[in-house]
């Protein structure tokens, strides 16, 4: 049975049952208990940027005044499960679990578009609060997308120990939502996502502020190892397919170059709807 056809096989099971680690042969691990440290705020010399809402709607982003839209719809049911595993209630927690990173095998599957309606719909949500990181530092495309530019970033805040996260943090006009840029190119992309001091950034965003998702946009898992780096440390992935395009032995590369991870979704993006009538929706969405 492909990957595809698997994952569909799963959907009708989804709704009752609890997600379950994907199927990598290798033992469950133990989760470790964690250390929360008590909260400090980080945003407050942050810079602010006013998102322009009625451009994100036209670009088919949810915002607050496009609440009842069939995308926000879509994307209301593509984040529960995801919520429910960042913050458990019961039963054995995920590592890191409001670490999300969005990915695809090639370019153009719409990691970026994915990931911002998915930080919308959760900022949208009482008591949630969001920080949307451009982790695809060879391929930034996402302050465009939203219309936002700022230099400084991730990047830089790993390669210069002076930098605060609170100096590269943008917040925005969606009160829930904040925004850290990918940062100005640098050829050692690749090592400084890998290094010591990512590894402490991203157990410190997870652990210090255990009621935040942090949402990651990514490069294509088939062409750069950044993003294979960058899944050791996530608590949960989505895996975008792009629907009727993207080769099978494609997605099952790229997903055994993170099936370390627990939690492992598939989403469907650019499905058609069962017409057959073009339709950008997601066909499915569950795990792998
Ligand atoms: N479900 C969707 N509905 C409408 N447009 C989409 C959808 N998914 C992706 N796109 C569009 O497809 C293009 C590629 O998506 P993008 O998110 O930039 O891909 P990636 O980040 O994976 O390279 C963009 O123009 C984006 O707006
Ligand atoms: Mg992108």
């Amino acid at each position: 049975m492909s990957i595809i056809e698997k994952a569909a096989s799963k959907l009708n099971q989804q709704a009752s049952i609890k997600p379950e680690p994907i199927e990598t042969g290798i033992p469950p691990v133990e989760t470790p208990a964690q250390e929360v440290r008590p909260a400090t705020p980080d945003t407050s010399e942050s810079q602010r940027h006013e998102l322009n809402l009625v451009k994100l709607k036209n670009q088919n982003i949810i915002t607050p005044q496009a609440e009842h839209s069939n995308m926000a719809e879509e994307f209301r049911m593509i984040k529960r499960p995801l919520l429910d595993n960042a913050f458990v209630q019961n039963g054995p927690k995920v590592r890191n679990g409001n670490l999300i990173m969005v990915t695809s095998s090639l370019p153009g599957e719409g990691k970026t578009f994915c990931t911002i309606n998915l930080a919308m719909s959760i900022a949208m949500e009482m008591g949630r609060t969001v920080l949307l990181v451009d982790a695809d530092a060879p391929n930034p495309n996402m302050l465009k997308t939203l219309g936002v530019s700022y230099d400084r970033g991730l990047l830089d805040l790993l390669d210069d120990s002076s930098l605060k996260l609170s100096d590269v943090i943008i917040r925005t006009n969606i009160e829930n939502l904040s925004i850290l840029p990918a940062g100005r190119r640098n050829r050692n992309a690749t090592e400084l996502l890998a290094s010591d001091a990512m590894s402490a950034l991203l157990d410190d965003m997870a652990q210090r502020y255990p009621d935040r998702i942090i949402l990651f946009d990514s490069p294509p898992l088939l062409v750069t190892s950044e993003a294979s780096v960058l899944a050791s440390h996530m608590g949960q992935i989505v895996m975008v397919v792009e629907a009727e395009k993207t080769p099978q032995p494609a997605v099952r590369q790229a997903l055994t170059l993170i099936e370390d991870c627990e939690l492992t979704w598939v989403l469907l993006n650019k499905a058609r709807n069962l017409a057959g009538v073009d339709y950008y929706g997601y066909g499915y969405y569950g795990q792998s």
